[in-house]
């Protein structure tokens, strides 16, 4: 993402910050001991998830020591049983954590030393018996249960401060607008910009929307590095609450709401896409991995018909070509490509933009893509044949595009960017259509309504604006609801 998702200084000023509070506190304060037996999973197994999955997670942990199940933590890498239960002076688990020469955990480069409470909590939990939580089995993945245990705040009644659009869709019907909010999604109507409905989502953002033909809406999101998730709503579902005129709906627990979660994973998912025929649906995102699904006999049956790994960096961008036989990709990796559903395989790799690509569609003759990035251009190229070849650049945006739709009706691309414009293009020639002006900040999400006479696009800002394709602006209503101004 053009802004950085997490800021590096801020953390490291933040735990500084924390650290000489703690030096201020007073020692009786720092020693008092909480009654509480320490509990592996609620207290200890969030601190190893932060500090040492890192370098000691599954994929190839370091000393060929995994930690990511209680059975492996016992067990020890290169050297075993690390830990001694009852006796913390002997495990070299604690040894490697006061270390103060290269044995050092964690590595020096990697954040130095525990904070001294968190290793005390660590001795503690050592000397109490270094036992495992009733409700956890020692196999179980711990980032998984981890998982389970968090819950999701209730989204602010009133928004403190405005919450950035990533994602936005219309209703089939063409009246509403959906927009991702903090843990929720908001719905609005189009033409006046009342807020209608609240649901209450797990998912911190909503990274990507699409509806599938049976009026039900897909969702991928997530927290950054913890989980990313695929969910599918029934934003009519359930008993909703009344709340000052605005239906609220549970889309955490209510069954009814919260109609199927498709996928669980370790990290944000940030791209759907749902073929023509609404038979297939594909979701990638940070962890690398495609998925498509096989929806052809109806969600309840919905399974995952192939899963594969074409793209060496976060995937930004997804479209199926109208056939549904081709998956568009695009990543971080700077590369956008064409992997063959049937064959199962990758056919081509379009390296021009030399930069994040967040972005990509298909003509509707399935000949051509388009794909925009960080590199401030809209590119055509041919999805089909041995080599791959650009057909056209078009800048415009001046600064990074990222997204881009192609219109449901006419042979229009439209695309936003970090220079807080929408824009549209002939899909033919390339030239530059309208200009849509009037945000003020990046624009971050674009939906054309289902006849494509209506554009909506969401900025960093939180403000929506609703649009005529000739760039007249309808509606502008900021999406963070109750927003104090
Ligand atoms: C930046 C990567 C990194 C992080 C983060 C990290 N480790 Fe390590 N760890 C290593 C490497 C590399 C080795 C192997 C060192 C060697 O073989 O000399 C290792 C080895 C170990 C070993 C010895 C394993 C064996 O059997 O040889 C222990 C114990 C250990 N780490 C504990 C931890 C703990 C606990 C944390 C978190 C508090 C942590 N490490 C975080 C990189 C890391």
């Amino acid at each position: 993402m053009p802004r950085s998702r997490f800021c590096f200084v801020c953390a490291l000023l933040g735990a500084a910050a924390a650290f000489v509070l703690y030096l201020a506190a007073p020692p009786a304060a720092r020693a008092q001991a909480p009654a509480k037996p320490v509990s592996f999973i609620n207290d200890v197994a969030p601190l190893l998830k932060e500090a040492c999955f890192g370098c000691h997670g599954t994929k190839n942990p370091k000393g060929k020591f995994s930690m990511t199940t209680f059975e492996n933590l016992l067990k020890g890498g290169t050297k075993e049983g690390p830990i001694v239960a009852g006796k913390p002076d002997e495990s070299y688990f604690v040894d490697v954590l006061k270390a103060t020469d290269k044995q050092m955990m964690p590595p020096k480069e990697s954040g130095g030393p525990l904070k001294p409470e968190k290793l005390a909590l660590i001795e503690r939990w050592i000397k109490e018996g270094a036992k495992l939580d009733a409700d956890v089995v020692a196999t179980a993945d711990l980032s998984r249960e981890l998982r389970k245990r968090w819950v999701p705040p209730t989204p602010w009644a009133a928004y403190p401060f405005p919450v950035v659009v990533n994602s936005l869709a219309f209703t089939p019907d063409g009246k509403k607008v959906v927009a991702g909010g903090h843990h929720e999604l908001t719905v609005w109507d189009a033409a006046t910009g009342k807020l209608e409905k609240r649901v209450y989502v797990r998912n911190r953002r909503a990274l990507a929307m699409a509806f599938l033909p049976d009026g039900k809406l897909v969702v991928a999101g997530g927290r950054p590095g913890e989980e990313g998730d695929v969910c599918v709503y029934d934003l009519d579902g359930g008993t909703p609450k009344d709340v000052d005129g605005v239906k609220v709906y549970d889309g955490v627990k209510d069954p009814k709401v919260l109609v199927k979660r498709l996928l669980e994973c370790d990290d944000e998912v940030l791209a759907l896409a749902v073929s023509a025929d609404g038979k297939k649906l594909a979701s990638a995102g940070c962890d690398r991995v495609v998925n498509v699904w096989n929806l052809a006999d109806g969600l309840d049956k919905a399974k995952v018909e192939q899963t594969f790994e074409n793209h060496a960096d976060w995937v930004f961008g997804l479209a199926f070509s109208p056939d549904g036989k081709f998956l568009l990709t695009s990543s971080r990796d700077k590369t956008a490509k064409v992997w063959n559903l049937e064959a199962k395989e990758s056919m081509l790799t379009f390296p021009d933009h030399q930069n994040t690509v967040y972005a990509v569609a298909f003509k509707p003759d399935g000949k051509t893509a388009f794909s925009v990035g960080e590199d401030k251009q809209v590119r055509s190229w041919n999805a089909t044949g041995d080599a791959v070849k650009q057909i056209r650049a078009t800048g415009g945006h001046g600064q990074a595009v990222l997204k881009l739709i192609y219109h449901p009706k006419q042979a229009v691309l439209i695309t936003c960017g970090a220079d807080n414009s929408v824009r549209t293009w002939n899909a033919d020639s390339g030239a530059a259509l309208k200009t849509f002006s009037g945000h003020t900040d990046h624009v971050f999400a674009i939906a054309v309504s289902p006849e494509g006479d209506l554009v909506a696009s969401g900025a960093w800002n939180g403000e929506v604006k609703i649009w005529k394709l000739d760039g007249t602006a309808v509606q502008t209503f900021n999406a963070s609801p109750g927003l104090k101004k």
